[in-house]
């Protein structure tokens, strides 16, 4: 996974970054160390929310080769994104299992066959039962603490149980998935998430908020620190 990654990672997502220099937004964050990249790709259907897609992705690779781009898929149909986003540079894309209950292993494959890492998403109810039988195929899970499609939202705490569930199943199935938390991730909430086990932690609002991102990355960090000796 992403070689060379020390867990865990902070995953800036540009959702609340400036849309108008996300070059520069993009540069910002890779000099405070950050070199894993959170991209919400919305479609106003799958969420009632519409952002970006492959065009906007593959213009952000030119500025930032050695990111790591990890692309949220929050659309209906992502199959059609998919060669799409590897044309455009993304290494990991991730699919909600909510937008293809049906097809979800065929995804599986269709990513991997255009040659990126998997990651499935499920939303506040879904259960990790749910995908249960995929964990073993992908490289990571995303649990959303937030309903997707908007950023500055809380975390709903409850859904905390799911990384642990998700811990406890990695360790007996002998996977070797990643678990990453996306919604209300802040100073306050990032130490609850850590112990719960995510490893990649996504952060839009805690990380773009008031333009001050040296200062909001290391305040991430140092509540990291304080939850797990590390960052
Ligand atoms: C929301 C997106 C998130 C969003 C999180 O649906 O998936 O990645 O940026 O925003 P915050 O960190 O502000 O909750
Ligand atoms: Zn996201």
């Amino acid at each position: 996974m992403g070689s060379g990654f020390s867990l865990p990672i902070i995953a800036p997502s540009l959702l609340s970054a400036d849309f108008s220099s996300l070059g520069t937004e993009v540069r910002r964050v890779l000099r405070e160390g950050c070199t894993w990249i959170h991209l919400d790709v919305m479609d106003n259907h799958f969420v009632p929310n519409l952002t970006f897609g492959p065009p906007v992705i593959k213009c952000l690779r030119k500025v930032s080769e050695k990111a790591f781009f990890d692309a949220h898929l929050m659309v209906d149909s992502p199959e059609t994104l998919v060669k799409p986003c590897a044309e455009a540079g993304v290494q990991l894309l991730t699919f909600h299992y909510e937008s293809s209950p049906n097809n979800a292993k065929d995804l599986v494959d269709l990513i991997r066959q255009n040659g990126m890492q998997v990651g499935i998403s499920i939303r506040p109810p879904t259960p990790v039962g749910r995908i249960e039988k995929l964990l073993k195929d992908i490289d990571l899970v995303l649990v959303m603490t937030v309903e997707p499609g908007f950023g500055g939202q809380a975390m709903i705490p409850s859904c905390l149980n799911k990384i642990r569930t998700l811990r406890r199943l990695r360790e007996r199935q002998r996977s070797r998935f990643l678990v990453q938390v996306d919604g209300g991730i802040n100073a306050d909430t990032i130490g609850l998430a850590v112990a719960a086990g995510a490893e990649i932690l996504v952060a839009g609002s805690a990380v773009f908020a008031n333009g001050d991102v040296k200062t909001n990355i290391a305040n991430l960090r140092a509540q990291i620190l304080k939850t797990c000796g590390c960052s």
